[in-house]
């Protein structure tokens, strides 16, 4: 089964972790508002977690956020262009009205992933299926679309605004 199918489940698992050579490819961040309590790697200077409710806490700096998916998922994306600096990770599915409401018109552009990342276990161990699904980086502040422009990691379309 794909993510998107464990996506679907209702939010029963939220603990999908970005590849890390994803991650190698986008710079350091200063805060991960939603990171696992337990984690295999860091992925910001600063991570919140389930405990701490990451949407309820003061962001700052440059912002790494995969979110929690299903129906909260539009709160951290709306939090993300709200707070204007960083890079989230979601499925590209562009005709959806939390595309529209977080992202065409609010990002400052768009990296359409090449292919179909395998996310990791909180153990570490990275999935032998796919993501099921397209999956897009947006960046939020001009210099993150420039590290989207200098990644390599798929197609990246600008002007989004
Ligand atoms: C898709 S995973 C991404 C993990 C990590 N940020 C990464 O990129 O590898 C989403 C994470 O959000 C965490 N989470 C869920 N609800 C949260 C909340 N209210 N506040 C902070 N973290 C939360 C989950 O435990 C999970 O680890």
């Amino acid at each position: 089964m794909g993510l998107s199918g464990h996506q679907s489940a209702a939010m029963k698992n939220d603990e999908w972790l970005t590849p890390p050579e994803i991650l190698a490819k986008l710079g350091q961040f200063d805060l991960d508002p939603c990171a696992p309590i337990n984690r295999p790697w860091p992925t910001a200077e600063k991570h919140y977690t389930v405990h701490d409710n990451g949407l309820n806490q003061p962001w700052s700096g440059r912002v790494w956020c995969n979110p929690p998916f299903g129906k909260f998922a539009v709160s951290w994306l709306k939090r993300m262009a709200e707070h204007g600096n960083g890079i989230a990770l979601i499925p590209a599915r562009t005709e959806t009205a939390m595309f529209y409401e977080t992202v065409w018109g609010k990002a400052s552009g768009v990296c359409f992933l090449k292919g179909r990342p395998h996310f990791h276990f909180v153990n570490g161990k990275r999935a032998d299926f796919n993501s099921g699904a397209p999956i897009c980086l947006v960046a939020y502040g001009k210099d993150n679309l420039e590290v989207l422009k200098k990644s390599g990691l798929g197609v990246v379309v600008n002007e989004v605004i």
